[in-house]
């Protein structure tokens, strides 16, 4: 009998760890997906139908949920393990320093909050990889220590990856932590989830993701736009390079047309050309030069094609796709991360 991983996405956005865990296949165990949590109404619009299934909780705010703390909140569903991407914003410019006793205003708490009251077997966080850098490093060792004695205590194990080390064609580093219930088990080193040669991925590169016939006019980059978009201002450090086979990270703002040196922009040369890791030479002036469709940042973050029929069926926004998929963690570092932690130790 396999054993049955009752999971909460929590902060589920459109879910790449929902997705992630549909693509892991174990004889030991399954999962059943039994609440999720989502404030943004064009996400939960989204998750609704790509990802609840019958029977799943669906609640909208964190802060609305049941701890010790919020007793008359609402009640999650029996779950075995927390997913949570939580929000970057989170760690922006509140003082996490004040410690636990601060004001409520950063959403980990709320995640540590649960873990206290529900105490789950396991947890898969995930996050931005600047925390390493916030505080020169105290805030990430403060969250390391938290979760390890939050509740009963848990044994946590922590990674920094790399989107195209796992089969993505895309620089998105993400850091994860997962924990697993002290009292279930001893303590041990794990590493970090093995490294996928792109090569064989799906996508091994953005020009085998990237739609060859005709887009949308509005993915062009209007004329008038084009100088400051393609032109790199001289105080500026980094690159204008378009026509990249290995992606920048998605950004959840990329409908406002950034500089070419923050986001993916592409000539119908490269798209239209035979060997993904040659930059055609392109006149920056005359060429026509689009950003990604949404079909396309969808394969970037690992989800399948339908997501975009999903999107488009919805009648989703441009701005409110990109938002959704900027946002989103890809599903191939979830599917890696939760498949290797489990595997460990089940
Ligand atoms: C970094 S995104 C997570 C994306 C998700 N992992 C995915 O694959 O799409 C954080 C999500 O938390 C949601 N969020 C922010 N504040 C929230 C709150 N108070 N309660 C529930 N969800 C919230 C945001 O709307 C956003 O979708």
């Amino acid at each position: 009998m396999k054993e049955v991983i009752r999971f909460f996405d929590c902060f589920a956005g459109i879910g790449g760890f929902y997705y992630g865990v549909q693509q892991i296949k174990s004889n030991k165990y399954e999962f059943r997906h039994v609440a999720y949590c989502e404030i943004d109404k064009s996400a939960q619009k989204f998750y609704d139908v790509a990802c609840s299934s019958e029977g799943t909780q669906k609640i909208q705010d964190v802060k609305d949920i049941k701890t010790k703390k919020n007793p008359n909140g609402i009640m999650v569903s029996d779950f075995d393990i927390l997913f949570a991407g939580f929000p970057c914003q989170s760690f922006s410019n509140v003082g996490y320093r004040k410690g636990f006793d601060d004001p409520r205003g950063q959403l980990f708490f709320y995640i540590l909050d649960m873990l206290d009251y529900y105490k789950p077997k396991y947890f898969v966080l995930e996050n931005v990889q600047k925390i390493h850098t916030i505080q020169n490093g105290s805030l990430l060792d403060e969250m390391k220590k938290a979760l390890c004695e939050i509740g009963n205590g848990y044994i946590l194990h922590t990674w920094n990856l790399l989107a195209s080390d796992y089969g993505l064609p895309q620089k998105r580093n993400r850091i994860f932590f997962c924990g697993i219930r002290k009292d279930l088990t001893e303590p041990k080193g794990i590493s970090e989830p093995p490294v996928v040669d792109l090569k064989t991925a799906k996508y091994p590169t953005t020009w085998h993701l990237l739609e060859k016939g005709a887009v949308d006019p509005k993915h062009y980059i209007p004329q008038g736009s084009r100088r400051t978009i393609l032109t790199k201002p001289s105080n500026w450090e980094g690159d204008v390079n378009i026509d990249n086979a290995i992606a920048r990270p998605l950004t959840a703002t990329m409908a406002k047309w950034h500089r070419a040196n923050q986001d993916n922009y592409f000539s119908e040369a490269y798209i239209a050309g035979t060997d993904p890791y040659v930059r055609p030479s392109v006149n920056l002036d005359t060429e026509p030069i689009r950003r990604i469709t949404p079909l396309e940042g969808f394969r970037l973050q690992g989800f399948p094609d339908k997501y975009a029929e999903i999107a488009k069926n919805l009648k989703l926004a441009y701005s409110t796709q990109y938002k959704l998929i900027g946002n989103a963690l890809p599903v191939n570092l979830a599917q890696a991360v939760i498949e290797h932690f489990l595997n460990s130790y089940l």
